[in-house]
């Protein structure tokens, strides 16, 4: 391990780990702190410290990360019913099932809670996914909420105008109605938000007095689901990855 500061190819243990597709970096520091990290066979706790990507033999878990991978990006649609994660201790169905032929590590950028469906991106691009989940990203993410019941155009401007939920004070960009779609007692609702809150859709359509019985995330920034059934996923494309943060 590094301990010179003369040295100029260092680089933070985190960032490496995402660098090489293992987890994202705030995810690598959570396994950096668990004790799953070892630098040249010591396991390593303190968060800032850096490496020589050259000299370092890192090892997360008792394996060596190996070079790096080709970074990869798929749009997948997420079926509901499914958990946003790698892997579940409870047994339950996970994003990654669907990934059977892909072979990198790859992981969900972000999450979707488990009866939410639609646009979920998966990577094995660390940095990627840190910069789309970042909050000062901004990234917009639009929404179809089916509530139980109709709200009003007044209960929808509040939404627009911000509410507090735990978490602290959220705001749609856009709010409307979706009048052409489902029944007459339960209204569609077309939402987009930036940030990136716990059930932050369930919860605003909530602090206006409304249940979300179904969500489903339509587009990120650019990319739509555009005919992806649920459980089937394409690779981004070069334009996609570039257009996404316009
Ligand atoms: N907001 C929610 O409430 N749930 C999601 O899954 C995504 C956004």
């Amino acid at each position: 391990m590094a301990k010179t500061v003369e040295q100029t190819n260092l680089i933070r243990l985190n960032k490496y780990l995402a660098d090489h597709g293992i987890a994202s970096r705030r995810k690598a520091d959570e396994m950096i702190d668990e004790g799953l990290v070892q630098v040249n066979g010591r396991t390593v706790y303190e968060l800032g410290v850096k490496i020589d990507p050259d000299k370092d033999k890192v090892k997360v878990k008792g394996k060596l990360v190996m070079a790096k991978p080709q970074l990869v990006y798929f749009v997948f649609n997420k079926p509901k019913n499914v958990v946003t994660s790698t892997a579940d201790p409870q047994g339950r169905p996970v994003v990654l099932d669907y990934f059977k032929k892909v072979k990198k590590r790859i992981f969900p950028v972000g999450r979707l809670d488990w009866d939410t469906e639609g646009l979920l991106l998966m990577t094995n691009d660390g940095d990627f996914a840190n910069e789309i989940a970042h909050p000062s990203s901004k990234v917009p993410k639009t929404y179809h909420a089916k509530l139980d019941g109709i709200p009003n155009d007044e209960k929808l401007q509040k939404l627009t105008k911000g509410v507090s939920i735990v978490g602290g004070k959220v705001k749609a960009l856009k709010v409307k109605k979706l009048s052409s779609r489902g029944s007459d007692k339960k209204a569609w609702i077309e939402i987009t938000i930036t940030e990136g809150k716990n059930r932050q859709v369930k919860k605003m359509f909530e602090k206006i007095g409304f249940s979300v019985v179904k969500l489903k995330r339509v587009s990120i920034g650019s990319l739509k689901l555009a005919g992806l059934k649920p459980g089937d996923y394409r690779p981004m494309t070069q334009k996609d990855l570039e257009n996404l943060f316009k």
